[in-house]
């Protein structure tokens, strides 16, 4: 009879971690480790015949690495063409927190945006956040992680965010007033909302909300160079399909630059606030940090590029989450409300008590994450899992795998924000939509911070509805293609 009740008691949403010492790792022997060139391989081109060009395509990458860790198991080398050198690709928990053990104190992402750099470069701009690695990072980073990761410091500019954020709402609704059927536009003044609040984090400019043809065409630039952030060094010897792309990227990267140092300008015009709560960022990288100003406008690029089309695209996952989901919607709604009232501007102090919607957006970015995969080259020969990795392999974190792994979730497709009450029994490498360890993402406060800030304002009128089911689709991030949501006002 007890065994029969055990049966049906419901188990955790979350399976419990095993505690991992880094220690352990670090001490594991290395004599009976197999190696790279033995581990079953994934390779995706291989010449332009292979059928695996058919079966996955580029757009589905992400689903590439999550079906091939099933096939060929939680450790795999792969081989994006048959003449590069074999990469691993880890997907548990448990091999990331090897692999952060052994990273070192200043990470490296490896060869990735191999285009991109060469433009900075001839450019005469340095690599920059994203792409330095060693001591070169760490003079950049540390000043970035002091300010952008403490929670003082978006709670200082919250006031003006949700202004920011309640505005882009109006517009939003404003557009599917006038019968826009498709996210297109929509996903444009997302990308508008996103680029506002830096551009006041940054600058104190509270920029225009109607998209200008000049905005528009730095849209353009800035997705061009995120689209240059996944280019590998392997495809290289295309190098007159390269030279036409690198030439495009550079002047993507003037069109941003340009943009960039006009507001500084126009920043520098503008009277200082006396009541303001915080300096702004350029005013920090000038005064508390000794960057040069070719490496000032390098970290706005660097944030801008990397922030953008995250933000704009996690916003979208997690309202495609609360449109599919009306219960957890209305669950939301009712705490946005209780927490909020009539108050038409979100505080810090409203902000830390929704706690409802903290676990909604984790949850949203652990099924429907929108960085498929992050990188690290390791900095000398190594093991992970018992297996021996040549200095300068690749290794990819699987991101999206992880997330959905079930042997740390339970029902793992299934969005139950519900599951994040027991947060102590996550095991913290078993979410990772951020990134790991000393180089994960320097703007997660700031994006959370932004994600929820019009969530709450947009459930606080509106209800979400799911017109279309989208199509992810990975071009460099994963993209919810198709998607389709109308917006009902609440009465
Ligand atoms: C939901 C939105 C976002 C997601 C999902 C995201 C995700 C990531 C991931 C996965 C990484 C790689 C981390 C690693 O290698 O361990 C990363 C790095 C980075 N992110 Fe984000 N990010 C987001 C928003 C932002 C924002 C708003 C900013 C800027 C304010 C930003 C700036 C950066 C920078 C500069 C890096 C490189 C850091 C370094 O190399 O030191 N990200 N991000």
């Amino acid at each position: 009879m007890f065994r029969l009740l055990t049966l049906f008691r419901r188990s955790p949403l979350v399976i419990p971690s095993r505690t991992i010492s880094t220690e352990n790792i670090l001490k594991r022997d290395v004599v009976a480790a197999t190696h790279l060139d033995d581990l079953p391989t994934a390779k995706r081109f291989l010449g332009l015949v292979d059928l695996e060009l058919t079966r996955h395509p580029m757009s589905k990458l992400h689903e590439f690495f999550y079906k091939r860790s099933k096939e060929l198991g939680e450790i795999y080398a792969f081989q994006p063409f048959f003449f590069s050198p074999k990469q691993l690709v880890i997907s548990t928990p448990s091999l990331l927190a090897e692999l952060s053990a052994k990273e070192g104190k200043n990470p490296d992402r490896g060869n990735s945006g191999f285009n991109i750099r060469r433009a900075m470069e001839m450019l005469g701009l340095k690599k920059g956040l994203v792409f330095s690695y060693g001591a070169e990072w760490k003079r950049l980073r540390d000043p970035l992680s002091k300010r952008l990761l403490r929670p003082k410091f978006i709670s200082g500019y919250f006031p003006k965010l949700s202004e920011i954020a309640k505005c882009a709402v109006t517009d939003i609704i404003d557009i599917q007033g006038r019968g826009q059927m498709n996210l297109d536009p929509i996903v444009e003044r997302l990308r508008l909302w996103t680029v506002n609040s830096a551009n006041y984090m940054a600058f104190h400019i509270f920029s225009s909300t109607e998209l200008t043809e000049e905005t528009s065409e730095y849209f353009q630039a800035m997705m061009s160079i995120v689209r240059g952030f996944g280019s590998t060094k392997d495809i290289e010897w295309l190098s007159y399909f390269q030279r036409k792309k690198i030439r495009k990227l550079i002047e993507s990267l003037q069109t941003v630059i340009n943009y960039n140092n006009k507001q500084i300008q126009v920043s520098a015009t503008l009277p200082k606030d006396p009541d303001r709560e915080q300096i702004t960022m350029l005013e920090y990288l000038q005064t508390e940090t000794d960057f040069d100003e070719k490496e000032i406008i390098n970290t706005f690029i660097s944030l801008l590029g990397a922030g953008v089309d995250t933000t704009t695209t996690s916003t979208q996952w997690l309202w495609y989450n609360l449109a599919k989901n009306l219960k957890v919607q209305e669950k939301l709604c009712e705490e946005v409300h209780s927490v909020i009232g009539d108050s038409s501007v979100v505080t810090a102090e409203h902000f830390n008590k929704l706690h409802y919607m903290k676990m909604c957006l984790k949850e949203s970015m652990r099924v429907t994450p929108t960085v498929g995969t992050f990188t690290r080259i390791l900095p000398e020969e190594s093991t992970i899992g018992g297996v021996c990795i040549p200095k300068d392999t690749q290794v990819f974190a699987d991101i999206y795998g992880i997330g959905l792994n079930e042997n740390y979730w339970r029902d793992p497709l299934e969005f139950i924000p519900e599951r994040w009450e027991s947060r102590k029994e996550i095991d913290p490498f078993s979410f990772i939509p951020f990134g790991a360890g000393p180089r994960m993402c320097v703007g997660r406060r700031i994006a959370e911070a932004q994600m929820q800030l019009i969530t709450a304002h947009l459930c606080s009128s509106y209800k979400l509805h799911l017109v279309k089911e989208p199509d992810p689709k990975f071009e460099v991030l994963i993209k919810p293609e198709g998607l389709n949501l109308s917006f009902e006002k609440r009465v």
